[in-house]
């Protein structure tokens, strides 16, 4: 593939991005927290178009809050090539997830005009916001607005300080009606493709020796908010067979969320992520407990009967501790495929750059989920070092990213000149 090698990443200037934007974080949070809405998320959006600006690119921010930079192609007519991910984190999260997408994709940019390497088509390069499940259970804020999935009434969810999605967008400056209409003014010319440079998060490619997987899907997820009600009692005097322990009920749910993602013959997850018991003294048998936790599998046939089998054994434990529980599910996203001719653009520059590669699903959510409503989406991974992410211990070596960016880079490229 004709100029392949010139598009030679410059990892120390990745390096000097990756450090910098490192330092805009929550103080004393543990690990790496840029949580959406917050004042550390505001301040590395700022920092995010000002890099872009640098790198070259004509940057705005739309009305979902997504920061968007445009290299202007030959025709601006034609469906434009976009790229990207989320700079945003998971409380004491890592540097690294998300991060290493935009911060690639600036790269990428500065390779192409750096080798006056124009483009046929606009290349749009998006810092979406939000796109960790926030407080209000939903994911990828951002790119569920520019595909149209984002509605007033998820405007209504509240998070846990009783506060609704609508007010922390207002707070944040962004107008829910803009956001919701965000979706009808972006890419007038429609989109060609969508690629998304992540790091792994598990630890496949790296047991393996490859550097690149090839993404073949994006898991779907179903979120579960149960609520069990019991019976407040004195712990001290109140006989064990008349309990009503929310608890205890409570725990056997987490047993049992746990047992079915262990169950799952393909690739299929399941985790308790949170309790909430009231009163919470230590002298009182709990009352009330409110459960989160999601299922999540590449099988939607695996999801949907987990997710009945999973209902009827919570109720059915319930039951045997006099305790009721009430049960709201949701779709956080449908599991989504890899637009077939991606993959085959994204494996064939890992070949023609003689780096190994290898198909593989997504455990965890991206943008490219939502994207993928707009137009044909693939996404490229690099290794996570023993897998680990969502955590401080995150890391991804440089030589990792580059090798990444280099596919990246080709991938645009090879897509651009394609039909
Ligand atoms: O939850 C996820 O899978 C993603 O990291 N937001
Ligand atoms: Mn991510
Ligand atoms: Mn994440």
């Amino acid at each position: 593939m004709a100029g392949l090698d010139a598009l030679d990443p410059v990892a120390e200037r990745m390096k000097a991005d990756l450090t910098e934007l490192a330092t805009i974080r929550a103080p004393d949070s543990g690990g790496w927290t840029r949580t959406v809405f917050s004042e550390p998320y505001r301040s590395s959006r700022d920092w995010v178009r000002a890099r872009m600006r640098n790198a070259g690119l004509d940057v705005h921010t739309d009305g979902a809050g997504n920061v968007i930079g445009v290299l202007a192609g030959r025709d601006p007519s034609a469906p434009a090539l976009m790229t990207g991910s989320h700079t945003d984190t998971v409380e004491s999260g890592g540097r690294f997830d998300g991060v290493v997408g935009v911060i690639g994709a600036l790269e990428v940019v500065r390779l192409l005009r750096e080798n006056d390497l124009r483009l046929e088509r606009d290349l749009l390069v998006v810092d979406f916001l939000g796109e960790e499940t926030n407080d209000f259970g939903l994911s990828c804020l951002g790119s569920r607005a520019l595909a149209g999935g984002l509605t007033r009434d998820h405007f209504d969810r509240i998070d846990l300080e009783g506060v609704q999605l609508g007010r922390r967008y207002a707070e944040f400056g962004l107008d829910p009606s803009a956001v919701l209409a965000a979706a009808d003014s972006f890419a007038p010319n429609g989109l060609f493709r969508y690629v998304e440079l992540h790091i792994e998060q598990g630890p496949v490619l790296e047991e393996h020796g490859t550097a690149i997987g090839v993404v073949t899907a994006i898991a779907g997820i179903r979120r579960l908010v149960a609520n069990f009600v019991g019976r407040a009692d004195h712990a001290g005097t109140t006989p064990m067979t008349v309990r009503r322990d929310a608890l205890v009920a409570a725990a056997a749910a987490v047993l049992a969320v746990r047992q079915e993602g262990c169950g799952a013959p393909v690739h299929g997850v399941a985790t308790s992520s949170r309790l909430d018991a009231e009163p919470g003294s230590p002298n009182v048998v709990p009352a009330r407990v409110r459960l989160f936790a999601e299922m999540r599998s590449i099988d939607v046939g695996w999801l949907s009967d987990a997710q009945r089998r999973l209902a009827e054994q919570i109720a059915e434990r319930a039951g045997e501790f006099g305790v009721d529980a009430d049960l709201s599910w949701s779709v956080d996203n449908d599991c989504v495929p890899a637009h077939a001719d991606v993959q085959q653009t994204v494996a064939s520059v890992a070949d023609a750059l003689g780096m190994s590669w290898e198909a593989i699903p997504s455990g965890a959510t991206h943008d490219a989920v939502h994207i993928a409503r707009l137009c044909p989406m693939g996404m490229i991974f690099v290794p996570s070092r023993e897998g680990r992410s969502h955590c401080p211990e995150e890391w991804t070596d440089l030589d990792d990213i580059t090798a990444g960016v280099r596919v990246h880079a080709g991938t645009l490229v090879a897509l651009d000149r394609s039909a």
